[in-house]
């Protein structure tokens, strides 16, 4: 306990409450060798620092070890998962997501946090996940699962141009597949991040090549399949683009205008089809209606190994939301994942795809 979480609780409790012992002074004198900050940051497998406060993330982001905490994880060797809980305009302040980012960058693990009604009394970003998720979270990415692993992630809308103002676009946000790159990343996969134009903060720990067009993802897509071992279609790639692209604005008439379409590659499908193509490929499915059946049918056209279908165009989940619910489909099987944050849904997917790889691998 650091010394502000003391002014909260005392340590007699938690000590009660645990039926362990608690530990808040950095030279303990019942150590015997009053080094307790070394002989926790030995003895622990996993660090989990929750709460964890702008104020300790700076400190550890920056190294200061003036207190147990900060010196027990500058001493730490093992995993280090972290739950942030500050007031939402604190999480978003810029120095406290650089500090983030450095300690993504130290392979820390992020947990959260949250949205919802804060203890300040104010609603936004920045409350600590719940508990079961912080667990649930550390059991699922403790082994990593995906280590030394290639994963492939498409990501985001396309764009395609009618004339130098105009596109045709659709609602996609990315938050679905830059989630699912960074779940990937958690799990020890080198991943690589295709990204049509989105609005999301690069993930400076992923390798990330940025497109417009179905077909600058298409070309960025297949020209780095070979080299993986799992591809995810996240993206929602335009299915049809303007046949040309006018050099001029086009000007205004007092008739309709009529826009010539033509099909655009399936990335998917032409990824699946490859001689050498990845080990495992997951599509994704966007439905309105008829979900299992059309997702099975993608599933079984695209010769995918799995795909996660969801529900676009209601009030809950799919498109530009932060949270989603998925309905995934293999040859043999079928899962529920229900509603959640984009972040939480996609280490459980992560977690389904690399189950069922290792089942494959071993048929
Ligand atoms: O980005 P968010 O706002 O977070 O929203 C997430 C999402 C709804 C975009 C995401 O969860 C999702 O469903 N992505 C796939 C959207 C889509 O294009 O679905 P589809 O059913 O039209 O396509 C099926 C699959 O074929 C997808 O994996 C798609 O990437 C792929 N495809 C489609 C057309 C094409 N030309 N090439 C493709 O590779």
């Amino acid at each position: 306990m650091t010394p502000s979480a003391i002014q909260f609780i005392t340590p007699l409790t938690f000590q009660a409450l645990s039926g362990n012992p608690v530990s808040s002074q950095l030279l303990d004198v019942d150590e015997e060798n009053a080094m307790s900050h070394i002989n926790l940051a030995r003895w622990a497998d996993i660090i989990l620092i929750a709460p964890a406060t702008a104020n300790s993330i700076a400190k550890f982001s920056h190294g200061f070890a003036d207190d147990l905490l900060s010196t027990l994880y500058l001493a730490a060797t093992c995993p280090i998962y972290i739950a942030p809980a500050m007031n939402q305009a604190m999480w978003h302040k810029s120095v406290t997501q650089d500090n983030i980012t450095r300690l993504i960058k130290q392979n820390v693990h992020i947990i959260g946090p949250d949205s919802g009604t804060q203890a300040c009394g104010e609603v936004g970003e920045g409350r600590m996940s719940e508990p079961l998720t912080i667990v649930q979270t550390i059991c699922q990415q403790s082994v990593s699962v995906l280590k030394g692993v290639n994963v492939l992630i498409s990501a985001g809308p396309t764009r395609e141009a009618i004339d130098p103002v105009r596109y045709i676009t659709n609602h996609s946000s990315g938050k679905m597949g830059y989630a699912l790159a960074e779940a990937a990343h958690n799990a020890g996969a080198n991943v690589t991040l295709i990204s049509g134009p989105v609005s999301i903060p690069a993930l400076s720990y992923i390798k990330t090549i940025y497109v417009e067009s179905a077909s600058e993802m298409s070309q960025a897509v297949i020209s780095r399949a070979k080299d993986n071992t799992l591809y995810i279609g996240a993206a929602a790639v335009a299915d049809y683009s303007p046949i040309s692209i006018s050099e001029n604005k086009i000007k205004k008439h007092d008739d309709d205008m009529v826009i010539q379409l033509k099909k655009t590659q399936d990335i998917l499908a032409h990824v699946a089809s490859l001689p050498d193509r990845p080990f495992f490929v997951v599509g994704f499915a966007a439905e309105t209606n008829n979900l299992a059946q059309y997702a099975t049918q993608k599933l079984k056209q695209k010769k995918l190994d799995m795909i996660a279908a969801n529900w676009v165009g209601q009030s809950q989940g799919g498109f530009n939301k932060d949270e989603n619910a998925l309905h995934v489909y293999w040859k043999s099987g079928h899962k529920h994942l229900e509603m959640t944050r984009k972040k939480q849904l996609a280490t459980q997917l992560i977690a389904l795809i690399t189950e069922k790889m290792n089942e494959k691998s071993t048929t």
